[in-house]
């Protein structure tokens, strides 16, 4: 017997009440904030990731789904959403619209890792981008965006952590006293850690094992390195998340696992909850990407959040999320007459838009009220022979238990009354 592949996951229709209030919630904030909507392919180039998450990344060194079409081209799996909508951004042109650009996004992301409760191999992602701006306000309303997300989603007890990981200009001289306070601690290092401690040291502040968690611990803080360009940026994002009444903590080992980040990085996640998987979103500024990608110089930043994860803390937190939908009607008949009273009753109730279903085959009248109660109907039309001799119908309110006999060329128009 086939199995869903280990790390995916079916979302069954008894789910579907806590996806499409994610998403649902997730859009409304969207446009709120003034994001336009983007859809950018499953997969692209491979080079595309290689050159914006990083190549010393674990997403492209050990995450990647890579396949080689029958052209020879190489092609990725999105790993992420940011560097197809900057792609997107540099092929279209869109710096000739007014800046910032903000779009939003909600897609299927595909990671290689070891899969746990919250950390799947496909996830989903809805995320945001906002690119053609500098001013810390926008990372400040990016990070409002997020919270206020959440907020309405119904989740307590969150955190946000902030960090600045600096640029181009002062990163240099940080990530070699992060290499001078590590090479110290050469010996009690992880394997991958030692690995990259000379290629990408900046990845060994958030190594989640045991060794290196105390080391990090005491390693130098980026925020004492920035230079006056960043150092003022993020002075006044503390300033604008003050007045905003958002309370963050700044924790220096918060550097992200993708490389293209500069200045600010923000995660969310619950409070007390240390695990990687437990973070339910975060995001940064990347100016530097979408020049990396052929573009101009364009300061830009953004934020995404896993919709499994909401999902998870909706559960966790027994937020009270309703019903999906569920059709309000459900026609029940007896015998053949009633049958096709049944079906032409059913098909007009649709017709007219109220959503409604009916039985097949030959069910007893019982089974096809439990039926009925199984869906949540409200009413259930009930046409049987003596019915369809009267040329009319029972409506049974399900709640009340409350029957009306009507005529059958009034039923329609009872039922979308009240
Ligand atoms: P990320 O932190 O790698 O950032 O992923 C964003 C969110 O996706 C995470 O906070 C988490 O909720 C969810 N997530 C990540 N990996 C998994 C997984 N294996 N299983 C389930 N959920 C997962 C980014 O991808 C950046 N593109 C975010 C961003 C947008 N930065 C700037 N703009």
């Amino acid at each position: 017997m086939y199995k869903a592949p280990r790390g995916t996951s079916d979302v069954l229709p008894e789910e579907q009440r806590y996806w499409e209030f994610a998403r649902r919630s997730a859009f409304a904030a969207a446009v709120t904030y003034g994001y336009r909507r983007i859809d950018t392919p499953t997969f692209e180039d491979a080079g595309l990731f290689a050159r914006s998450i990083g190549e010393q990344t674990d997403i492209v060194e050990k995450e990647v789904y890579t396949l080689e079409d029958r052209s020879g081209d190489k092609l990725t799996l999105r790993p992420e959403g940011t560097a197809s909508v900057c792609r997107a951004y540099v092929e279209h042109g869109m710096h000739t619209l007014p800046q910032p650009v903000k779009l939003y996004y909600e897609c299927a992301i595909f990671r290689y890792e070891r899969p746990q409760a919250g950390r799947y191999r496909e996830h989903h992602q809805f995320g945001i981008e906002a690119i053609g701006e500098q001013d810390a306000a926008a990372d400040a309303e990016v990070i409002d965006m997020a919270w206020q997300l959440y907020a309405a989603l119904g989740l307590k007890d969150l955190v946000l952590l902030l960090n600045s990981i600096g640029c181009r200009k002062c990163r240099p001289a940080y990530l070699e006293s992060l290499r001078l306070y590590y090479g110290g601690h050469r010996d009690r290092l992880c394997a991958d850690c030692r690995r990259r401690l000379e290629r990408n040291p900046l990845r060994l502040l958030d190594c989640k094992n045991d060794s290196c968690v105390p080391i990090a611990d005491g390693a130098p803080h980026s925020v004492e390195h920035l230079c006056e360009e960043c150092s003022a940026h993020f002075d006044k994002l503390r300033g604008y998340l003050d007045a905003l009444g958002l309370a963050f903590d700044v924790n220096h080992r918060l550097v992200r696992g993708l490389d293209y980040y500069t200045k600010t990085v923000f995660e969310i996640g619950p409070r007390g909850e240390g695990q990687a998987q437990a973070t339910i979103g975060g995001g940064g500024r990347y100016d530097d990407l979408v020049e990396q990608l052929g573009g101009r110089a364009t300061p830009a930043i953004g934020f995404a959040t896993g919709i499994e994860r909401i999902v998870l803390n909706l559960k966790k937190q027994h937020v009270d999320v309703a019903e999906a939908m569920s059709p309000a009607v459900y026609v029940a008949y007896q015998g053949e007459a009633g049958k096709n009273e049944a079906i032409r009753l059913t098909a007009m109730l649709r017709r007219s838009g109220c959503a409604a279903v009916s039985a097949f085959g030959e069910r007893r009248l019982k089974a096809q009220l439990r039926h009925a109660d199984s869906f949540g109907a409200r009413r259930v039309v009930i046409i049987g022979d003596s019915e369809v001799e009267d040329g009319a119908a029972l409506i049974k309110d399900m709640k009340t238990g409350e029957q009306q006999k009507v005529r059958l060329d009034e039923v329609a128009e009872r039922l979308n009354r009240s």
